[in-house]
């Protein structure tokens, strides 16, 4: 092995990982064989696996399966992109909209642009890693609050005299499975007058009477002024986008340098993205089902003795606690055809290692009683 400071350093910290049993790696290509339970992926509606949004985003992509060989500024080779964002903005009821190549790309992008120096931005401690990428790049200070904290969010804008203030939250958190107390939120934003940006990543397609999301749901569109999404989860496509004025929109055009400086998305890919949200405007009420659906399996987890902590969603934390441990039953799981991830620091904080269940429509009775009647049986043997 070649030695210099830098292999040294990377063999070490490769090393301080094994070490601690942290070693993150790629698991090699798996067929699914139709009779696993699949909790692993963000496609909480299934909508990989529709035949009717699949035969759609067919019909929209044609022969073109080519990418759009420019950044969207230089060249907007898909009309679909058009369809796209005005689709995500009557969904969203919104004056308009703008699609990225990704939901970490709108986060890092937005935030980037929207903060200065000046600026002190107010997250969430358990807020997703591209926002607190996006604020680190931007250069504003980072006050970060306690989880759903609403009385040190107070206590933090009450302190603050900078000029701009920006709040960020999540809305349904993505290890932990709760909500953001959005209706606090507004209000705080309102009465300080800051500005704030949610994150719908794992609300969109799941929550409200139209199934846009937690904002919908909460009724604070009005106090909410960019709500950021992604397409990557209960769209099961890719891309992200922010759903917000005309003004802002022109302005994240401008000084987005994620957007300015990156190609666009393929116009397969957007394809896909039109026909899964068209088809979810037919079917609002997907999401509500799948989140009701959750509630049993989260009710049979604390039953066999696994806490699922403040949990209320499609996301099911099952908490273990102890690093291996987590890895020996996602593994175990496996094995029996359950497939649930471990998560582990530094995903989540230290001891607090779990296995992430994410429910989704394809996944019923039967499945939640075989992964019921498999966590008893380790439960039974390594109590
Ligand atoms: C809350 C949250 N925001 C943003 C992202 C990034 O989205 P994408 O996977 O589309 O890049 C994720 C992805 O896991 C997420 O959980």
């Amino acid at each position: 092995m070649k030695s210099s400071p830098f292999h040294n350093r990377i063999a070490d910290q490769l090393d301080e990982r094994r070490a601690k049993g942290l070693f993150r790696s790629i698991p090699p290509f798996a067929a699914s064989p139709s009779n696993r339970i699949d909790c692993s992926t963000n496609s909480y509606l299934g909508l990989h696996a529709n035949e009717e949004v699949g035969r759609e985003a067919s019909r929209l992509t044609g022969e073109r399966l080519s990418g759009n060989c420019a950044s969207r500024l230089i060249a907007d080779h898909s009309d679909l992109y058009r369809q796209l964002e005005s689709e995500i903005a009557q969904w969203e009821g919104t004056e308009t909209a703008l699609v990225f190549t990704s939901g970490y790309t709108a986060n890092l992008g937005v935030i980037q642009a929207l903060c200065t120096r000046s600026t002190e931005v107010f997250a969430d401690r358990l807020n997703h890693a591209s926002i607190f990428d996006g604020i680190r790049l931007s250069g504003a200070t980072l006050i970060r609050y306690g989880h759903c904290d609403m009385a040190e969010l107070k206590k933090c804008l009450q302190q603050s005299t900078a000029p701009e203030k920006l709040i960020i939250t999540d809305t349904v958190f993505s290890m932990d499975g709760d909500r953001a107390p959005l209706c606090d939120i507004a209000d705080l934003g309102r009465s300080f007058g800051a500005l704030v940006m949610v994150d719908e990543a794992h609300a969109t397609g799941m929550f409200g009477e139209n199934g846009s999301g937690l904002v919908e749901a909460t009724g604070t569109a009005k106090a909410i002024d960019i709500r950021m999404g992604t397409l990557s989860k209960a769209i099961a496509g890719l891309g992200g986008y922010v759903a917000t004025s005309v003004r802002f929109r022109d302005y994240f055009v401008n000084f987005c340098r994620s957007l300015v400086y990156s190609t666009g998305l393929p116009h397969a890919v957007l394809a896909h993205n039109l026909a899964a949200i068209r088809y979810l405007r037919e079917h609002p009420r997907l999401g509500a089902a799948v989140v009701k659906s959750a509630a049993l399996l989260r009710e049979a987890f604390e039953r066999i003795g696994f806490s699922t902590g403040p949990a209320t969603t499609q996301i099911i934390p099952c908490f273990v606690g102890d690093e291996r441990e987590t890895v020996a039953l996602s593994t175990w799981l496996r094995a029996h055809g359950v497939i649930a991830p471990a998560i582990r620091p530094p995903a989540v904080p230290k001891s607090t290692s779990r296995l992430r269940f994410s429910w989704s429509a394809l996944c019923g009775d039967e499945a939640r009683t075989t992964i019921s009647v498999h966590l008893q049986q380790w439960k039974s043997e390594h109590v």
